[in-house]
């Protein structure tokens, strides 16, 4: 199957993942509602077609988190993604380092942070959470900043961890026994292409970063279970002057969607700020993204750059999204679907489609310049 959109990578990655890990990166928190708003209110949104107007060249190159980028998409930080495709996360950071996005490796990637920032030649940005154990992070921030990490991006969303009930019905959470392990083994070899690539040939099977604190041969549910104990529930605003004094580089907090959290981020000395709901995966019952970015660019004024993420599937959403105020989006389950089901030449195929995606939208728009897209591209509901 040619995959003609970005959908079709998810039917295509379910055709290749065992069923727990397909299950893993596309489920979303509780009853999902967020999840699916975030997708669907992003498509409410109806573009104003303006037409003679000159778009025989459009660039869509712009500035997103200090640097030039040629579209204004990252792949955002994905845990695991390693389990996707062999040596998953390299793959990844190779396929938008050639397209010219920024990859942002999630502190629990498969690939440690040297393995990915020796793969690629451009400086790869780190997401991390905070760990319970300072020592641990402290040491992680210095070790990224000699590889020559010049962003880091702060989740804030994930205090506490929701739980996912399709992760429940996998038996990847929960307590483990024979029958979860059996039931995953089954799954396995249901899928032999996948069990050669990345179980056989992907190894070491090992939490790249986190290798230090966790015991060896740990594995996918132990780990998630160890994330549970260590991600720190007490952190607050006050926390952010921590990790002031141990990174000096750029700084992004990603998981606001409320203004006045949005405020105190920019008083905590954010340099960018990521609206986002980790794509429906915590708080059940939050709003759509795209629902909450406009009066969280209000309330910041340009105090911070705003980015957005959670639903985009296509380059007319990263359109809606620049129309309300976000200066560029990231990428989650679709990069980690288009991973799975080509590998790197799967997520560069992906980003080529969003180019085009984006070209058409702008075109249509009667629009040339990223810098121009405001809220008149948009229509009011019900037009
Ligand atoms: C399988 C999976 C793992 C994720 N792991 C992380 C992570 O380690 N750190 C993080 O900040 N966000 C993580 N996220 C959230 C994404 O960075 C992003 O916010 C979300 O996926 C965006 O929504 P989308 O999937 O609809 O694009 C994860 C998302 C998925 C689907």
């Amino acid at each position: 199957m040619i995959a003609a959109c970005i959908d079709d990578f998810r039917v295509l990655a379910k055709t290749r993942l065992p069923r727990f890990l397909f299950d893993y990166i596309d489920g979303g928190s509780y009853s999902e509602a967020t999840m699916r708003s975030n997708v669907a209110d992003l498509q409410a949104l109806r573009l104003r077609q303006q037409v003679m107007r000159d778009v025989s060249a459009i660039d869509l190159s712009t500035m997103m988190m200090g640097r030039k980028v040629a579209l204004p998409i990252a792949l955002g930080p994905v845990g695991l993604a390693g389990l996707n495709a062999r040596r998953g996360e390299v793959q990844a950071a190779r396929a938008a380092e050639a397209k010219g996005v920024p990859f942002i490796l999630s502190a629990v990637s498969c690939c440690s942070l040297e393995e990915v920032t020796g793969a690629v030649s451009g400086p790869v940005m780190l997401q991390l959470y905070m760990i319970r154990d300072r020592d641990f992070m402290r040491d992680l921030l210095g070790r990224a900043a000699a590889l020559g990490v010049d962003t880091l991006v702060l989740t804030v969303d994930l205090a506490v961890q929701s739980a996912r009930y399709r992760d429940v019905r996998s038996g990847l959470a929960g307590v483990q026994g024979i029958d979860t392990q059996l039931r995953r083994f089954s799954q396995i070899a249901a899928r032999p292409g996948w069990a050669w690539d990345v179980g056989v040939r992907g190894g070491p099977h090992t939490l790249g970063n986190f290798a230090p604190v966790m015991k060896e041969g740990a594995g996918l549910s132990q780990f998630l279970a160890w994330v549970g104990r260590n991600f720190d529930a007490s952190i607050t605003w006050k926390d952010l002057d921590w990790i002031r004094q141990h990174w000096s580089g750029r700084l992004v907090i990603k998981g606001v969607l409320d203004p006045d959290d949005a405020l105190a981020a920019c008083d905590a000395g954010a340099d960018s700020i990521i609206v986002s709901n980790h794509g429906g995966r915590q708080l059940d019952g939050a709003p759509s993204t795209i629902a909450a970015l406009p009066a969280v660019a209000k309330a910041v004024g340009g105090r911070a750059e705003i980015l957005m993420d959670s639903g985009v599937r296509s380059g007319v959403d990263v359109l809606r999204a620049l129309a309300l105020g976000a200066k560029g989006v990231l990428l989650g389950r679709p990069w980690a679907f288009a991973l799975a089901a080509r590998g790197e030449a799967g997520v560069a195929a992906m980003l080529d489609l969003l180019r085009h995606e984006m070209a058409v939208a702008m075109a249509l728009t009667g629009q040339t310049s990223i810098a121009d897209l405001s809220p008149d591209i948009l229509l009011p509901l019900n037009t």
